[in-house]
C-alpha cells in the first residue's frame, strides 16, 4: 500500500478562502480569522477558539494561560516533536518525560501515574500520526490529581 506522507488535501473551498484573504490584504487577524475562530469553536463545542501562527505558539500560549511557572512539573511523552516540551522550559517549568504506548506511540497512562509528584501541574498528551492519546484514562487521572490537560 502506498500512503503519501505529504499529499495535503486542498479543496475549492480552501482555495477560495485563501484567495479572499490575499485579496483583503489583511493577513493577520481580520474578519476571516474572527469568522474561522467562531466557526471552529462552534464545531468543537467550546466557548472560544484562538487562531495563532503555529503549533509552537499555541503550546506556549497554553502554558501561559495555565499559569505554569518555575518549579512546576509537566508530564510530556518522550516521543514527540521538540515543541511539545520546549514551551514548558520557556515558562521556567520542568518537562518530565513519560514512556509511550508501543502500539500508538502516544503517552502511556500507566507511566503518567508513576511520574506524578506533588509538583506535577499538567499533562501534555500528544496525538501523533493519526493516533489519539488515551484521553478517557488521561482525563480520569487528571481529574483525580487536579492536573491541567494541554492537548498537542
Ligand atoms: C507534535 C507536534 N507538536 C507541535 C509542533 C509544532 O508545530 P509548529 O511547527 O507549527 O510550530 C509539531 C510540529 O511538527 C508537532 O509535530
Amino acid at each position: 500500500m502506498n500512503i503519501p506522507l505529504s499529499d495535503i488535501y486542498v479543496d475549492a473551498g480552501a482555495i477560495d478562502a485563501v484567495s479572499r484573504v490575499l485579496a483583503s490584504k489583511r493577513y493577520i487577524l481580520g474578519d476571516e480569522t474572527a469568522k474561522f475562530e467562531s466557526e471552529f469553536a462552534q464545531k468543537l463545542g467550546t466557548r472560544y477558539a484562538v487562531a495563532v501562527s503555529s503549533g509552537t505558539a499555541a503550546l506556549f500560549l497554553s502554558m501561559l494561560a495555565s499559569k505554569l511557572e518555575k518549579g512546576d512539573e509537566v508530564l510530556v511523552p518522550s516521543f514527540s516533536f521538540i515543541a511539545s516540551a520546549s514551551p514548558i522550559v520557556d515558562v521556567g517549568a520542568e518537562p518530565v518525560f513519560c514512556d509511550v504506548d508501543p502500539e500508538t506511540l502516544t503517552i502511556d497512562p500507566r507511566d503518567i501515574r508513576e511520574k506524578i509528584t506533588r509538583r506535577t501541574k499538567a499533562i501534555i498528551p500528544v496525538h501523533l500520526f493519526g493516533h489519539p492519546a488515551n484521553m478517557d484514562e488521561i482525563a480520569e487521572i487528571a481529574e483525580a490529581a487536579s492536573l491541567q490537560i494541554i492537548e498537542d
